[in-house]
């Protein structure tokens, strides 16, 4: 059986855990789902760090010794994970008694093989990093992830030849293009090899300094540097050196980590595998941050979300959800609760939860919630099969990249084809004109579609797609991923379904006096941007006017027949809207954020078609395409029903 190790980083215990800790631990969950649903055996591991400078340093501030402080925190970790539904495989800590043998082991066999000598050297040290940053990796004479100025430290300590290894890694990594990824670090960490000569790693701290640590097994007198230490909890885990399948679940490690470590993870991790003439690991997932106001969210910069407050608002799935829907792999992403509200209500409330809601409510009213048996074995309408076959496919390859946005962004093809399925099927119809037949295929071929949408979320929102596939009256014990992206069927005949599905009710929009101001640093014209984003507040009362008034608006139902973009507006679309005129009306609309041109051609738009023609831009503009501003976005004021452009709302 194929075996998938994945870990996330072991966590300092020097404050509590916060939104960018839950989600590499998310993700790496879902991996381990996503791994388990393909028929793998999975071992996910997590845990914390807890030797070292600054943990010493903080149970010093709090009066306690470092082992009880190092307790205390350390079960607020493993208190959280399974709050937030996570079982990991173990929860390791670098204070365990495998560990710190572990650990005397590899350095010892690393000393043995000359790998290790004693020598002086002084560095800029930064503490939040537990590491030595290179003049390069100032910024101002400070470190660029805490923002302060690095203590300069030099002492006779112990070193490990990494130099030694620097050309066999860089073999390695270009021999191996997926052995880093998302591909940005792995060219950096290329260009970090290829720049010039490695130092060597200092490796341990004088006992007259930091007595917090795994003692040396050649020399008492230092402790182990936390690094060193740590990274070896990856072997600990999987019972290196003497459990016999150690070699196999070894084969299959995968660490997801931030961008903040990536230098250890690529550089240190690596190179002292090398020396300890063990397999390199398969592969290093790299994230980036979450940031608040554009900094990121950090214990020691105090601008942390808690986790928790999110999952009690939007439920474990909708954090989830939201977490690998709008982190792009790798890149940095702003934490902001329009955001969080806004993808909750526009992808799971609307798209998914009314699809569900209606689907089902539907065949409770025209079948009493039993898929009917005069389907034909293979009724699903070929459109649909190869749209939800292709949204399959696509979601399980970008899912297995770790490109869990785009994934979930392919997978929604599906959820908006399978409401514009429905939307022009009209079982409604169907029904009123007695076509049992044609009624039965439709319903049962976008159930088919529903199941397949709810099988792929199983690793993304394990909660609510177990509940979907159960009102589905699936069995969500017996899926398997692989299986599942081998074809399309419609819900077999005599299936048992529930009478409604309410999965994903709305969230409420923050009110805007809950939402911190804007620092007032910002550029005039992002905040002139950011109003225009702001999400919409219920307004006021509006001035009322006469019918009289009112009736002076000429408002008409038109289809989009073109969309140009607007030189030097990057808001702006000239779009053409046939409201059965002998020419098209040309309209300038700030739709350009929103919309592709693509998803405008062929919508069905309302027109204030008698608005005083005016020039914007230095482009003609006769009428007013009505949208409405919400969270995460815009929607297009449409008709219920297709009708002929030209048609008047009155
Ligand atoms: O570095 N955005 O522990 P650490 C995204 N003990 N992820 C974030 C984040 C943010 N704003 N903040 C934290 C250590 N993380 C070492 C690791 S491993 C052998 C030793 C997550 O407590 C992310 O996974 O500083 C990041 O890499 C990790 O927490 C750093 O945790
Ligand atoms: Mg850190």
């Amino acid at each position: 059986m194929n075996r998938f190790f994945i870990t996330t980083p072991i966590y300092y215990v020097n404050a509590k855990p916060h939104l960018g800790h839950a989600y590499t631990t998310i993700v790496a969950d879902a991996l381990a789902r996503f791994h388990a649903l393909c028929g793998e055996d999975v071992f996910f591991l997590t845990g914390t760090d807890e030797h070292g400078d600054k943990i010493a340093e903080a149970a010093a501030k709090a009066g306690q010794t470092p082992k009880e402080y190092a307790d205390g925190i350390s079960s607020l970790f493993s208190e959280l994970w399974p709050a937030l539904g996570l079982a990991p495989t173990r929860f390791i800590r670098t204070t365990d008694a495998d560990h710190i043998a572990a650990v005397k082991r590899a350095l010892q066999l690393v000393y043995d093989k000359g790998d290790i000598y004693f020598g002086e050297y002084g560095g800029h040290y930064c503490k939040g990093c537990e590491r030595f940053l290179t003049e390069k990796e100032l910024v101002d004479g400070l470190c660029p992830d805490h923002k302060v100025k690095p203590d300069y430290i030099a002492e006779k300590n112990y070193f490990f030849r990494m130099s030694k290894y620097q050309g066999q890694l860089l073999e390695h990594i270009k021999a191996n293009p997926g052995f880093i990824r998302p591909r940005q670090y792995r060219s950096e960490v290329v260009s970090l090899l290829e720049s010039g000569a490695l130092d060597d790693l200092c490796i341990s701290r004088p006992k007259s300094r930091l007595t917090w640590g795994v003692e040396l097994p050649f020399d008492p007198n230092f402790v182990t540097y936390v690094w060193f230490d740590a990274l070896i909890n990856y072997l600990t885990a999987v019972g290196w050196p003497d459990a016999p399948d150690f070699p196999a679940w070894w084969d299959a490690a995968e660490h997801l980590v931030a961008k903040d470590i990536l230098k250890p993870h690529a550089v240190f991790w690596p190179t002292m595998l090398l020396a300890l003439g063990l397999p390199l690991y398969r592969r290093l997932n790299v994230h980036g941050y979450w940031l608040v106001r554009d900094t990121k969210m950090s214990k020691s910069l105090g601008n942390v979300v808690e986790p928790k407050e999110l999952a009690a608002r939007a439920g474990l799935s909708g954090l989830r959800y939201f977490f690998l829907r709008e982190m792009v792999f790798g890149a940095d992403a702003n934490f902001t609760d329009e955001a969080f509200v806004g993808r909750f209500n526009a992808d799971l409330a609307n798209d998914l939860g009314n699809l569900a809601n209606r689907t089902l409510a539907m065949a409770a009213k025209y079948f009493g919630s039993v898929v009917p048996a005069d389907v034909a074995e293979d009724c699903a309408d070929e459109e649909l099969k190869q749209l939800a076959e292709a949204a399959v496919a696509n979601f399980m390859t970008l899912f297995a990249a770790a490109q869990f946005s785009r994934a979930l962004d392919a997978l929604w093809e599906l959820v908006r084809g399978l409401n514009k399925y429905v939307d022009a099927m009209a079982p409604w119809t169907l029904y009123k004109e007695g076509r049992t037949d044609r009624l039965a295929t439709v319903m049962a071929g976008a159930l088919g579609g529903l199941r397949k949408v709810a099988a792929c979320l199983l690793p993304v929102m394990p909660e609510a797609a177990a509940t979907l596939l159960v009102q589905l009256g699936q069995d969500a014990a017996g899926i398997n991923l692989v299986d599942e992206a081998k074809g399309f069927a419609a819900l077999p005949a005599g299936t048992a379904l529930a009478a409604t599905s309410n999965l994903f009710p709305r969230l409420d929009v923050p009110a805007r006096d809950e939402v911190a101001p804007a620092p007032k640093t910002k550029a005039p014209k992002d905040s002139a941007k950011a109003k225009d984003k702001a999400p919409a507040v219920k307004p006021g009362p509006a001035l009322e006017v006469d019918y009289e008034d009112f009736a002076k608006l000429d408002l008409r139902l038109g289809t989009v027949v073109s969309v140009a973009p607007v030189a030097g507006a990057d808001r702006l679309y000239t779009v053409a809207v046939d409201i059965g005129e002998d020419a098209p009306r040309q309209v300038v609309a700030g739709l350009a954020e929103h919309f592709t041109p693509e998803e405008l051609t062929g919508r069905q738009v309302t027109l204030v078609a008698n608005l005083k023609p005016r020039k914007l831009r230095g482009v003609l503009s006769h009428g007013m395409i009505l949208a409405v501003r919400h969270a995460s976005g815009m929607a297009l004021v449409t008709a219920s029903a297709s009708v002929a452009p030209g048609d008047r709302i009155s």
